[in-house]
């Protein structure tokens, strides 16, 4: 009677048949749809991959132009989003703020969810249908920045911008964060390069816990931005996506090289752990981290080096070779250097889990996209439990409570 094996965690346990993302942990391999991460950081940028990711393929001249033109088409926001963003705490954490603020999107957008209206489900083929999640599509890509841009100025008490047209999309992110009031304002190139290799190579990475938290939650047929809004929140952890911030606050708490020892020691003994160290899949280094220290060597020829990079760099030399770290096969992930770069380019700490989630949009999309569509349509998640508590009992009245 009842399930007796229990998978803690998800260690070995696969929910889905995929063809989106490839990683091979042991020989630390990244693909996108076949296409290895190092070729397509190298060649292509954020929206081409963001194609590749959710369409199966790489764009012609054709549909990538297409694609951005609608998903830079749907960056504006709508005037009443503003008071939602005022209504927070002059210190909320722009995570919270981004989180919320995806959920509140799909208050906009009745047409998304189409079997609350009693109308058919997404389905392959259908013309119709597959328009309508297109929309939603460009539209949560879109928009993702033109959030996060709210998230970050209206802690600074500044006045929103409106998304500018004819820059990239990470140049018109830059635009809406930093804008001064310059009519032909541009954003540093090797700034904004470096940022589309950021977002492309963090736009995704199969079945990590947010992407299954937007498949969990997406199972229930919702609306595409509430479940984006529940891996968002995954995503805002410490141990996923803050783990750049995690990883800052970890450099600026050891302050210089030389202290680096004591605090090797206190992660052994379980004091203290190594953040931007580690990974449920990769057994070596995560390919994503040398593609990061490269482009934090571009970022810091613009910005110069930050002063915690003596720090990390000992950290990391200390780390690779210590013992405890090569049993357990604990090597760098992606978080370990991006917040140098972000911190360098002059993002506050707790905005880094942002510059996270907007690209990882892409992600969350191309699975959720996969899903619907499946052959025999969606089977709602409903894993099973192990029930190790009492057997049956007596109500007992409370005056008869010991
Ligand atoms: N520092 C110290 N010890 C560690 C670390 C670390 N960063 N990571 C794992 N370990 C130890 C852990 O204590 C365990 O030791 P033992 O077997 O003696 O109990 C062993 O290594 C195996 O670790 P685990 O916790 O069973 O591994 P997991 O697959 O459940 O967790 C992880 C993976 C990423 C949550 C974990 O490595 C970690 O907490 N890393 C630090 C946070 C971090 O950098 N997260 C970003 C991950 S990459 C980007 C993303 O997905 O968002």
């Amino acid at each position: 009677k009842g399930l007796r094996v229990q998978d803690k965690g998800f260690l070995n346990t696969a929910v889905i048949r995929s063809e989106i993302t490839y990683i091979d942990g042991e020989a630390g391999v990244l693909r996108y749809r076949g296409y290895p991460i190092e070729q397509l950081a190298l060649h292509s940028s954020h929206l081409e991959s963001a194609y590749l990711l959710i369409y199966g393929s790489l764009p012609t001249r054709e549909q990538h132009l297409h694609f951005e033109t609608e998903v830079m088409r749907h960056g504006n926001m709508h005037v009443d989003s503003e008071e939602f963003f005022r209504s927070f705490r002059y210190d909320a954490h722009p995570m919270s703020m981004l989180t919320s603020a995806f959920a509140m999107l799909g208050s906009f957008y009745s047409e998304a969810n189409p079997s609350l209206q009693g109308q058919k489900l997404y389905t392959n083929g259908d013309k119709e249908s597959l328009a309508t999640m297109d929309r939603q599509i460009y539209r949560l890509i879109g928009k993702a920045t033109t959030l996060a841009a709210m998230a970050y100025r209206v802690r600074q008490g500044r006045e929103f911008v409106t998304p500018p047209v004819g820059l990239s999309y990470t140049g018109s992110f830059l635009y809406q964060m930093d804008h001064l009031g310059e009519e032909d304002y541009k954003p540093n190139p090797v700034l904004e390069k470096a940022l589309d290799v950021l977002f492309l190579i963090h736009a995704d990475h199969e079945l990590n816990a947010s992407c299954t938290t937007v498949l969990q939650t997406g199972s229930s047929l919702v609306d595409p931005y509430s479940a984006i809004a529940a891996g968002c929140a995954s995503l805002y952890g410490p141990l996923h996506g803050g783990a750049n911030e995690a990883v800052i606050r970890m450099l600026v708490s050891i302050g210089s090289p030389e202290n680096v020892p004591a605090f090797i020691e206190a992660v052994k003994r379980r004091e203290k752990t190594l953040s931007g160290f580690g990974h449920r899949v990769y057994k070596t280094s995560d390919p994503r981290s040398f593609i990061v220290r490269k482009t934090a060597d571009e970022v810091f020829k613009v910005t110069g080096r930050d002063a915690l990079l003596e720090t990390a760099m000992a950290l990391h030399d200390a780390a690779m070779k210590d013992e405890y770290f090569i049993k357990r096969k604990l090597a760098p992930n992606v978080d370990f250097w991006s917040g140098l770069i972000y911190r360098a380019m002059g993002f506050p700490m707790d905005f880094f889990p942002v510059l996270f989630a907007v690209p990882r949009v892409v992600g969350w999309l191309a699975h959720w996209r996969q899903m619907m569509l499946q052959d025999g349509g969606v089977k709602i998640w409903r894993p099973r439990q192990v029930y190790v508590g009492a057997g049956k009992r007596e109500y007992v009245p409370i005056e008869k409570r010991g």
